[in-house]
């Protein structure tokens, strides 16, 4: 068992977080937190609100409260936000708090003692309209090092150097306008100087540090450190602790404290459990290893001045292990939303990011799934919220919740307990031995977005499994040969659930809760990942842990906007939406029509206007671009398959009402088109829609139907029910799932003409 700490940066708590911060530098640590309760290791993780400075004071200044109002307005907005993601801290502390004010002091005075803190005379900018001294965010400029416009006067946003007062180009204050002057005050200043080279040698030592975190740390060292003001002419922040009237109206510098709020917070938490000098274990203490996850932008703070100042305490404090710093989330999606139309993404970028409103409309399994995904960890990364909804949909939902149900519903159903293997299959134990290789290789490391891929891979094995087993077919013909495929298959859930716990705890524990097993997963740790799996416990009634995500039935305001030009007529009712699998495919109203009359399109050379029966009081007509394909006998009193509830469009002069289903192997590198038709003499009008209850209201071509997916095939390995298939036939594909097209009674849809393998339907 190793111990270790984890170090979150401290959010200003001068406004709401949002999903920048969450995936910047607050969701790493839960998860690398997760995975090492999971270890056994005794892992404290700390951080809580910054709230002095002048972010605070100015947002403050902006509504005309104390700054103590807003630093605490926020800090209980954003520590109930983060409860609500699930990160689950050891304490989430604030850095206006006795304990925090008394540790700040005291190393304060300890540096001071030890030589590194003295008192200078230094250059600050002073507005002469407000009469006041400017610290930081009151003086904005230009950076002089990358040449970014409003940036404020002690960092930049966009290169992350650090300046002091006199650095930035043409100054001005924030309250006012003015050109402020630069009069000289009495500071206390940190003697970075003297810790060049022990910062060197150091950083010569953590060669497994991320490359951006080394690189800028260097040539900050590089530059020559000069030594830096840590106190303020302002009132909020801790006092300096120095006697004097000149220091009253000063106060130490926000960074100076806030870093040290990983101690303060430590610290407090031992005098919070009743074991006031625990805390040593973790800061004097060589073997406790220490990270730090924090935005790009915190770099120097945590790998220069932090590490600076815990040296010169002289009194064997650990200094940082790691640093992963994460770059940034970026919010410019709309060229990823070509598809949509222009208001959709109007609509889409109107989504709240705050934490809070996010959590009114999102399970945050499903966005710390996402984030996770899409975490900015080596490069800036894209968010959006449609591809929230497609990965969500698409992957979450249809490989790893849809996997856990299948087998978890089935083993319920028809065994009620965890069937016994006496020979558990070793292609499932190496493929977990597998996959948990490689997610401990990455998670040791940090690298949350490829041990979140692991996972996903283990699912879609997880799901092809399945499929290879065929638990739907064994159940009539073995049943005890089912419950030992079951088993194996059950074995892929446990281990599934156990490395899913860290990206997603509330649903892991669900699923841990439905297999009955004993204690909690966190209890059960890493070792439930291939442990065997106890034979006989009863399983409780699965349901299933993640729903699809609609944004247009979450946010209706935003994607429904009224549309001007649309004819009343073409406004049908709602139509019925499916939850779960196969739900896209339930959109299609999927029916045997026959062919009546076959002619030639009066506009249209590639086009046959078909008139087609489909069981109605009057027969529909179709157009078809089939002419290159079949000729006008073939299509006469042919049997198709026509997706019946399309919106009605009109073809060259001629309004077309359906589609006949056909499968084309172009995409493969074939030439063929072959129409689907059913496998024996089933009326006109009889349903394919698989045995589901499904839509008949009308649908769009590209919403709905483009959704679906359907491929022409002779493989009936993994397809659910295909045994009784013709040889070649048309099956629908959800996520991992495939079942073969049908009308739920025996009949399949099939092709005469030879097509390559899996050629698509449409
Ligand atoms: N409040 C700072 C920010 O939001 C981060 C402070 S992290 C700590 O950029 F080092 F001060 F703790
Ligand atoms: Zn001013």
């Amino acid at each position: 068992m190793s111990k270790i700490l984890i170090n979150v940066a401290w959010p200003y708590a001068n406004g709401p977080i949002h999903l920048g911060h969450v995936a910047g530098s607050l969701l790493p640590p839960d998860i690398f937190c997760r995975y090492n309760r999971l270890l056994g290791n005794e892992v404290w993780m700390v951080g809580g609100s910054d709230q002095h400075g002048t972010p605070i004071t100015v947002s403050a200044d902006k509504e005309g409260v104390t700054p103590e109002a807003i630093a605490e307005r926020y800090h209980d907005i954003n520590k109930r936000s983060i409860e609500g993601l699930g990160i689950e801290y050891t304490l989430y502390n604030k850095t206006h708090c006795p304990v925090h004010f008394e540790i700040t002091q005291y190393m304060f005075s300890r540096l001071k003692e030890n030589g590194y803190i003295y008192e200078m005379e230094e250059d600050e900018y002073y507005c002469p309209k407000c009469s006041k001294f400017l610290p930081d965010r009151y003086v904005e400029g230009i950076c002089p090092k990358c040449g970014a416009v409003d940036v404020r006067s002690d960092q930049c946003d966009s290169c992350g150097a650090t300046f002091v007062p006199g650095d930035v180009l043409q100054p001005h204050c924030t309250r006012c306008g003015t050109t402020p002057e630069v009069r000289s005050s009495k500071q206390f200043a940190l003697k970075l100087s003297a810790f060049e080279k022990p910062l060197m040698d150091e950083l010569a030592k953590n060669t497994h540090w991320r490359s951006n975190v080394k690189a800028f740390t260097e040539n900050f060292v590089k530059g020559g450190l000069k030594d830096r003001s840590i106190t303020r002419d302002m009132s909020w922040g801790v006092p300096i602790p120095v006697e004097g009237d000149e220091w009253k109206s000063k106060v130490i510098y926000v960074w100076f404290d806030a870093v040290i709020g990983y101690l303060s917070a430590t610290i407090q938490h031992a005098r919070d459990i009743g074991k006031p000098d625990y805390w040593k274990t973790f800061w004097q203490n060589p073997d406790c290893k220490h990270y730090y996850f924090i935005g790009k932008d915190n770099i120097p703070f945590h790998s220069i001045i932090w590490p600076a100042m815990l040296m010169g305490m002289e009194d064997g404090y650990n200094l940082p292990y790691d640093i992963p710093a994460n770059e940034y989330l970026m919010f410019g999606g709309a060229k990823l939303s070509k598809s949509r139309t222009g208001t959709n993404v109007a609509a889409s970028a109107k989504i709240p990011r705050d934490i809070m409103h996010v959590l009114e409309k999102f399970d945050p399994e499903e966005i710390r799934y996402y984030l996770s995904v899409v975490m900015p960890d080596l490069h800036d990364s894209d968010f959006t919220w449609e591809d929230l909804e497609t990965k969500v949909n698409n992957e979450l939902v249809a490989a790893l919740g849809n996997f856990y149900h299948r087998c978890l519903s089935f083993t319920h159903k028809n065994f009620g307990a965890i069937p016994a293997n006496p020979e558990p299959d070793a292609k499932v134990t190496e493929a977990i031995a597998k996959y948990l290789a490689d997610y401990n290789s990455h998670l040791s490391v940090c690298d949350f977005k490829k041990a979140i891929q692991d996972v996903m891979a283990l699912a879609h094995f997880g799901n092809e499994y399945f499929n290879s087993c065929m638990p739907w077919k064994l159940i009539k013909d073995d049943k005890a040969r089912c419950g030992a495929v079951l088993h194996d298959n059950i074995r892929i859930v446990k281990a599934l659930c156990v490395m899913a716990w860290p990206f997603m705890p509330k649903s892991s524990e669900r699923i841990w809760g439905f297999m009955g097993l004993p204690g909690t997963l966190e209890e059960a740790g890493i070792a439930a990942v291939d442990s065997p799996l106890p034979v006989g416990i009863k399983l409780n009634e699965p349901v299933p842990v993640y729903g699809k995500i609609d944004l247009k039935v979450l946010f209706p305001e935003l994607y429904n906007q009224p549309e001007a030009d649309v004819k009343p007529k073409e406004k049908k009712e709602t139509k019925p939406r499916f939850e779960g699998p196969f739900a896209d495919f339930r959109m299609l109203d999927l029916r045997v029509g026959q062919v009546i009359k076959v002619e030639d399109h009066p506009n249209a050379d590639k086009l046959y206007k078909l008139t087609v029966d489909l069981g109605e009081a009057e027969p529909r007509t179709i157009c078809a671009g089939l002419k290159a394909f079949y000729t006008p006998e073939e299509m006469l009193n042919r049997k198709a398959i026509v997706v019946s509830n399309l919106a009605p469009r009109p073809l060259r002069g001629v309004d077309s009402c359906g589609m006949l289903l056909a499968a084309d192997d172009e995409a493969l590198g074939g030439n063929t088109v072959a129409l689907l038709k059913p496998s024996a003499d089933v009326p006109p009008g009889t349903r394919f829609s698989c045995g589901f209850e499904n839509n008949s209201g009308e649908i769009d071509y590209k919403k709905h139907f483009s959704a679906v997916t359907m491929k022409v095939t002779t493989k009936k390995d993994g397809i659910e029910g295909a045994e009784n298939a013709p040889e070649a036939f048309a099956a629908v594909f959800d996520g991992d799932r495939a079942i073969p097209l049908s009308d739920g009674k025996g009949t399949f849809a099939t092709v005469e003409r030879k097509l390559i393998d899996g050629a698509g339907v449409r």
